[in-house]
């Protein structure tokens, strides 16, 4: 089967998608208004990148009519957003915060999230999240212009806060303590258990047994 995305409309092209590029760690982004009205929403379109400095990415997709989700309008005046990582525990609460809530609502309160300062940017972490990272806007890039086009939101991570309950022996976080969550398609979540997890050293040699490069510390 060969696909055409151009023959597709958008939303097709989600449903042919969604169940392939898995699974999609979520972003459960806090942001606040310029006129100080808070807001809580999950995103799955969510990548880090790089180390120097430390970039990440979310995608809110525009509404049929082309408009922002209320987290974009946010980011957009404030320039400011925290990414609480989300845990199996937290799924029912993630989904219910998705509802299309009026701006005036912060789903802080609707979906049952509590509120914890954040240290260098306005918008508050949760405190049920095991990580959380104070975020600001390093650029804004639209892709397309129309109903459900896309817009990356890239920032640059500034502080990271860590359950204590998550570090390891090493002094570093465990990922089968944090039961990270994922969104796969349709209505379909998944969550890393150490039983789920297979763990493989990377190559220390290339073929002619030379040792390989280390290019980049730690990928
Ligand atoms: C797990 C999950 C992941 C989602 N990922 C995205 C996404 O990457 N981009 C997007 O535009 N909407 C995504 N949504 C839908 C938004 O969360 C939803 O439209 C929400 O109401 C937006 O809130 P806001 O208008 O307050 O920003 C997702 C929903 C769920 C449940």
């Amino acid at each position: 089967m060969r696909i055409t995305l151009a023959d597709l409309q958008p939303s097709q092209r989600h449903a042919w998608l969604t169940p392939l590029i898995v699974p999609r760690p979520i972003a459960l982004v806090s942001t606040v208004s310029a006129g100080g009205v808070g807001n809580l929403a999950p995103f799955s379109f969510f990548a880090m990148g790089g180390q120097n400095p430390q970039s990440i990415a979310f995608c809110p997709v525009a509404d049929r009519d082309g408009n922002p989700k209320d987290t974009l309008r946010n980011v957009l005046e404030t320039g400011e957003f925290v990414i609480n990582v989300v845990s199996r525990s937290m799924i029912e609460r993630v989904n219910q915060a998705s509802a299309p809530y009026p701006f005036e609502v912060d789903e802080f309160d609707a979906a049952g999230f509590t509120r914890v300062p954040s240290t260098v940017v306005t918008p508050p972490r949760v405190g049920e999240s095991l990580a959380q990272l104070e975020c600001e806007v390093f650029q804004i890039v639209p892709h397309g212009s129309g109903p459900q086009h896309s817009t990356w939101v890239i920032g640059e991570v500034l502080v990271l806060h860590v359950d204590d309950s998550l570090i390891a022996e090493d002094g570093l976080p465990d990922t089968t303590r944090l039961h990270p969550a994922a969104r796969l398609g349709r209505q379909e979540w998944a969550y890393v258990t150490a039983q789920n997890m297979l763990i493989l050293p990377r190559p220390t040699t290339v073929p002619g047994g030379k040792p390989a490069p280390r290019r980049t510390m730690g990928l």
